[in-house]
């Protein structure tokens, strides 16, 4: 039996070991300078701005950025949240000098209460990868909101479409990702994004760079 909802595998399955040894040169180095626009160097920024000492990593991928970002304190208490135990793996590993924590769960359904509570939340690339709607997916915003802390913040990025600049090659990749699943960003834009973030949170900020929405929002409405 599938420990986790099988509609929202194709989002996650394609990390093997063996693509998540290719993952940075082709996702962080070539796709994201000269396909989605946005090099990664901006991603780095949005952590290094919004890192706290007490964070959690939702889809961690291999852990590129939390490795290349300043934290705001030496011994961060650092928390890993993936359905995949190849992304948990590769990313704990790879930030071990922080012992990090790691919970493998789905980000789409309610989230363990034994979680608790953190300065902020990084979703970096994950919404993208997420099934359904922009509002549906979005309701990984409703279950992070009981573990964002006082003054807490969630931040992130996530690849668009509708009036997002895309070359040919860029709608071509993002077909093909779209078509097996490993995307599903068809319907995502910035207005429903920014539509999103704004029934929850009092404060927030959305950054579009190439077809990449750079975004962060505290003070939830709750
Ligand atoms: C494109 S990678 C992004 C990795 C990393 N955050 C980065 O920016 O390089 C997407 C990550 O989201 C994870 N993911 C996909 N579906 C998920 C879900 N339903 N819940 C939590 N994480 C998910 C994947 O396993 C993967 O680690």
């Amino acid at each position: 039996m599938e420990r986790f909802p099988a509609a929202h595998k194709a989002g996650y399955a394609v990390y093997s070991r063996a693509s998540l040894v290719l993952y940075d040169a082709l996702v962080l180095g070539l796709s994201n300078r000269f396909l989605w626009r946005c090099p990664s160097a901006r991603m780095t920024a949005l952590y290094d701005r919004h890192l706290s000492a007490d964070h959690l990593d939702v889809g961690v991928g291999t852990g590129f950025f939390l490795d290349r970002a300043s934290f705001p304190a030496s011994d961060p208490q650092v928390t890993l949240l993936d359905p995949n135990a190849h992304c948990l793996q590769k990313a704990s590993t790879r930030i071990r000098r922080y012992g990090p924590r790691s919970v493998q769960a789905d980000a789409l359904v309610p989230w363990p209460a034994s979680l608790g509570r953190f300065g902020s939340i990084g979703l970096n690339y994950v919404l993208h990868c997420l099934p359904g709607s922009m509002s549906a997916k979005a309701v990984i915003f409703d279950h992070l909101l009981p573990h964002l802390g006082e003054g807490g913040c969630v931040f992130g990025a996530t690849i668009l479409q509708g009036d997002a600049p895309r070359s040919v090659a860029a709608r071509q990749l993002m077909g093909i990702y779209n078509r097996k699943g490993v995307f599903s960003n068809e319907n995502d834009t910035l207005e429903v994004l920014e539509a999103e973030l704004s029934r929850r949170f009092a404060l927030i900020d959305i950054k579009q760079v190439g077809c990449v929405a750079l975004f962060s929002a505290s003070a939830p409405k709750r």
